[in-house]
């Protein structure tokens, strides 16, 4: 029996969502929140895959789903790892029976990046099945084309700091050009969840429409946006709290602009800057989803009850520096 254990964080973007579709750079960081995939693959087992989360009960499929092109389940939560077993164990020879288990602490559909962190660590965990550890780069090649499959036009920056961790500087380009930053200062940064789940594929159309039919100012607000992200990096370098947040309000009106901001997430940035915040946009696809708010330490509290009062959803969130986790035990009967 070979057993293996992987868990990925959840993101949060600081600076550059839907341009970095564009090929313009973003600013992103991981979270304290994880998606961990525990596997396991038993040869004397029935011949089924059994799948089994927390947020979306369990099903059981059988072995022979893996060598199938059954396209009936493209819509169903459980397809992206039906579609890595496709690709890493379609040509494992013996019968077997595997168990998945999916324990996520990411809430999902809401911009936190739990698809991406689903298919990073679900490419780490069942890889791990045929003992072996993959590169990173390699897991990330694959968990992008996973990704893929849920929201066809994904730049990958979910996955890349997904895979990595940290504080990360990314544009997409021919190669992966990626650094990593480091932090002046501990910043406080607070999510407040709108409720509202949103279809990332859908709110990227929404751009593409807004740029088809306004190319010259397209090009200016993705000059903008890419000029925000270059002073960005100098701010959180130093720690400037006050840049920081005029840089988000400023790349919040951006986003209003291209159609994918809200009326409630309006109404939660103005909110948040009554109650102290620095700065405050959407982060992520926008169109519901999460807002994220940047607070000096001392206001937390106060800004957190505040919110709370008003009914919001709202949680602190740490930079996590890890990404991938991956653990592989291998025993045989
Ligand atoms: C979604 O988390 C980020 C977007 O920029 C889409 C993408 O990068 O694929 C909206």
């Amino acid at each position: 029996m070979t057993s293996t254990l992987a868990s990925a964080p959840a993101k949060i973007i600081l600076f550059g969502e839907h341009f970095v579709v564009y090929n313009q750079p973003i600013i992103l960081a991981s979270i304290n929140k994880r998606m961990k995939i525990e596997c396991k693959i038993e040869e004397d087992k029935n011949n089924t895959v059994n799948i089994e989360t927390n947020h979306f009960g369990k099903k059981t499929f059988p072995l022979s789903i893996i060598e199938s092109n059954n396209h009936s389940i493209v819509n169903d939560f459980f397809y992206p790892i039906i579609y890595i077993l496709r690709k890493i164990l379609r040509y494992y020879s013996e019968p077997y029976g595997i168990t998945i288990k999916i324990h996520s602490e990411i809430p999902y559909g809401v911009g936190l990046g739990s698809s991406a962190a689903l298919s990073v660590a679900g490419v780490a965990a069942i890889s791990g099945l045929n003992n072996i550890v993959k590169e990173k780069n390699e897991i990330l090649n694959i968990a992008i084309e996973t990704e893929r499959i849920i929201h066809k036009n994904s730049s990958g920056a979910d996955c890349v700091v997904s895979t990595y961790g940290g504080l990360l500087y990314y544009q997409r380009t021919t190669s992966i050009n990626m650094r990593s930053l480091n932090l002046n200062n501990e910043l406080s940064f607070i999510i407040i969840n709108t409720g509202l789940k949103h279809s990332t594929g859908q709110l990227v159309s929404i751009v593409k429409r807004f740029r088809e039919n306004n190319l010259p100012e397209f090009h200016h607000l993705s000059n903008d946006v890419s000029r925000i992200c270059e002073r960005a990096v100098n701010a959180l370098e130093e720690g400037n709290y006050l840049h920081i947040g005029k840089l988000m309000n400023e790349n919040q009106t951006i986003l209003e602009r291209i159609g994918v901001s809200t009326t409630e997430i309006n109404n939660i940035i103005n909110s948040s800057l009554q109650y102290g915040a620095i700065g405050s946009k959407l982060t992520g696809a926008g169109g519901g989803g999460c807002v994220l708010s940047l607070i000096h330490h001392q206001d937390k509290e106060y800004f957190l009850a505040n919110m709370k009062k008003r009914g919001y959803e709202c949680f602190p969130v740490m930079i996590e520096n890890q990404g991938l986790k991956v653990n592989i035990k291998s025993r045989n009967f």
